[in-house]
């Protein structure tokens, strides 16, 4: 195979005039070509930013949207359902048979309307529209804890509240993080999760003291997860991701997203 060997300097000394402008002409025009094309790129991303930002606002609102139709449609029927079964209850004192079925049906609503909350809940949390994030994540740990006797903390440093978009991005990135503990570090005795609000940015963490895991290889194979969706969230408001896990030291997810609006890349703010 013929290899050409290209010098890394020009030898300009032989050139006359004429040919060195024409150089410097060449020169000019590359230029202008490689600034036009980097001006084309960060347009892309910055579009692909503003897709994205995008369909996760439209995804945030159809959840809405299904929360309020469970509500509404189901949630509100079964409520009306449970009322009848207890006075059905109440009017069977005498007959225990009838009350044994009437007691089983009227536990099996109100397991339908636990469940329905449940999942009004996951879809879209009423508590962080009116409440906020900080109150969430508390709830959230309390039963974290009850469930798994494992140890919680929670430093919050949040006296005012950002934009609702950056609230429930930092949201889903929480529950996603505690899901991931419940997943694949069921082992860890303490999590350890902080919340700051500084009025240029707010911080979350989540640390765990699992078994950790390599999270390259983890992003490598799977490309499409939770990891990626946190990865996501954060990227569209131009905060910063991290994961640091290792086998002695478990896990801990960061994000820092700045609140100041001068690098917002698309969403929407309160
Ligand atoms: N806190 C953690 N401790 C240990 N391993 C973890 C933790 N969080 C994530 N992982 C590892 O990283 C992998 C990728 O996580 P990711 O959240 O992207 O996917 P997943 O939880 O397996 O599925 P899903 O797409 O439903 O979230 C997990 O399969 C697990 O091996
Ligand atoms: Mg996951």
């Amino acid at each position: 195979m013929r290899q050409t060997e290209i010098p890394l300097r020009r030898n300009f000394d032989g050139l006359n005039r004429q040919q060195l402008l024409i150089y410097a002409r060449e020169l000019g025009e590359h230029r202008q070509r490689e600034r036009g094309l980097e001006h084309t790129i960060s347009q892309r991303e910055q579009q692909m930013r503003e897709l994205a930002a995008a369909s996760i606002a439209a995804q945030e609102e159809e959840r809405q949207y299904i929360a309020f139709e469970v509500h509404d449609r189901i949630a509100q029927t079964l409520a009306a359902a449970f009322q009848q079964l207890q006075t059905l209850e109440s009017m069977t004192q005498t007959d225990p048979k009838t009350r044994q079925v009437a007691v089983r049906a009227s536990s099996l609503v109100r397991e339908a309307i636990r469940e329905s909350r449940n999942i009004m809940n996951d879809l879209h949390p009423p508590v962080l529209d009116e409440f906020g994030i900080a109150p969430l994540i508390e709830e959230e740990l309390r039963s974290f804890q009850e469930q798994t006797h494992c140890q919680v903390r929670f430093d919050v440093d949040y006296p005012k509240r950002p934009p609702s978009d950056v609230e429930m991005a930092l949201y889903r990135i929480f529950h996603e993080a505690l899901i991931n503990i419940r997943r694949h570090a069921p082992g860890a005795r303490k999590v350890t999760v902080s919340l700051a609000y500084t009025g240029q940015a707010v911080s979350l963490q989540v640390q765990d003291d699992g078994p950790g895991f390599d999270v390259e290889e983890a992003l490598q194979a799977k490309r499409v997860g939770g990891l990626m969706s946190m990865r996501r969230r954060a990227d569209i408001l131009g905060g910063q991701f991290e994961i640091i896990s290792s086998l002695s030291q478990g896990t801990r997810v960061s994000v820092l997203v700045p609140v100041n609006g001068n690098n917002r890349k698309g969403g929407q703010g309160r």
